[in-house]
């Protein structure tokens, strides 16, 4: 038996982990694995691959990024942003087909996002036995309850609150910290409470710059002179809609960013405090992986050889209260997890003090 294995769409701390999962349960089993290089492109005749061992993966699984490389872009997106599927042209899927054929590899195991899961639908649709595995720092894929690489990402925000505090509170200033959260404010959510944040705006909760001045201008009556906000870059400022940043190249998702310096200029405009902003950016989106994210992430690697095993194609893996078990790849595209507003942490927050700024105290 060989299989194959790709990762596609945005990396992604944890895709090594899932690398070297795979290639060590596959070993186990008298399997070869083939690792494609920068995600479904790899597919394309004459295709680009290197073959896997464990003593090319050993070590790895503390390393960020991929060792195969991965792209969003490219001849099989089926998909960006929330939009509609669309459909990954015949020729460009035969190609995949013919490659697949000519490697004679028997299964492939594709570790991706919403995105990459809609391409491996159609891939499976067209008679290739296909394994998911999700992927995402922003944690928004309804169908897994958690996602590797999410973790980590909260840890460099808090990291990141940390630093900030101090030197917002030397200079008695307002700092903004925009994260990462395109659709789903997540990352905002757990990095501004484990933070310490005093302010958190995310893309469900609509806030207003009146209501988060308010919150700043009691803070320093009650003595506080520094405030820290966290803001997901898919919130909308006030009335506008996303804040995006010019595209460069004609494909793929918009470019988000810009939020926090709004939210900075208007929280210095209504208070009359200095404010500062900081854009995380890819900085959490790099760097190794938690332990648990590590953890996870193998999980979900052996969990993938595990359904190939038993002939399981069309499923993906899925994290559910505490173990690693699988759902329809079908089911689980185009199913965002969003923050709901009485989500248990939201609450949680707001009974610490923590200001969404809407008006619920
Ligand atoms: O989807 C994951 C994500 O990290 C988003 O939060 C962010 O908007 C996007 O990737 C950034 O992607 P890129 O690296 O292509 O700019």
């Amino acid at each position: 038996m060989r299989i194959g294995i790709l990762n596609s769409g945005g990396d992604c701390p944890g895709l090594n982990a899932v690398i070297h999962g795979v290639v060590c349960a596959a070993c186990k089993l008298g399997w070869e694995v083939v690792g494609f290089r920068d995600g479904f492109e790899g597919l394309l005749p004459p295709g680009d691959y290197t073959m896997l061992d464990p003593s090319r993966t050993v070590g790895i699984t503390k390393l960020g990024g991929t060792i195969l490389g991965t792209t969003n872009k490219g001849h099989f997106v089926a998909k960006v942003g929330e939009g509609k599927a669309t459909t990954v042209p015949a020729d460009v899927l035969e190609k995949a087909k013919a490659t697949l054929r000519h490697l004679e590899i028997g299964a492939l195991i594709v570790v991706g996002g919403d995105g990459s899961m809609t391409t491996a639908l159609q891939l499976f649709r067209e008679g290739i036995p296909v394994i998911g595995v999700p992927k995402s720092i922003d944690n928004d894929l309804a169908s897994t309850a958690m996602t590797f690489g999410f973790m980590s990402a909260v840890a460099s925000v808090v990291d990141a609150l940390d630093r900030l505090h101090t030197t917002a509170e030397s200079h008695k200033r307002v700092m903004v910290l925009e994260v990462m959260g395109r659709h789903a404010g997540w990352i905002a959510l757990y990095g501004g409470v484990g933070g310490s944040a005093d302010i958190i705006l995310l893309p469900e909760i609509p806030f207003s710059m009146k209501r988060v001045a308010d919150v700043i201008n009691q803070r320093d009556a009650h003595g506080h002179h520094s405030t820290l906000i966290v803001v997901a870059e898919g919130a909308k400022f006030e009335a506008g809609g996303l804040v995006t940043k010019e595209k460069v190249g004609g494909q793929g998702e918009d470019r988000l960013g810009g939020i926090g310096e709004r939210v900075a200029l208007r929280a210095q405009e209504l208070t009359g405090k200095e404010a500062r902003e900081c854009t995380l950016g890819h900085l959490q989106r790099g760097g190794p992986p938690t332990s648990l994210d590590r953890i996870l992430a193998l999980r979900f690697g052996v969990k993938a050889v595990q359904l190939i095993q038993d002939g399981k194609f069309g499923r993906m893996v899925s994290y559910q209260q505490y173990l690693v078990g699988d759902v329809s790849i079908e089911d689980a595209v185009s199913k965002l997890r969003l923050v709901e507003k009485d989500n248990e942490l939201v609450m949680a927050a707001r009974s610490v003090g923590i200001s969404f700024g809407d008006e619920t105290q």
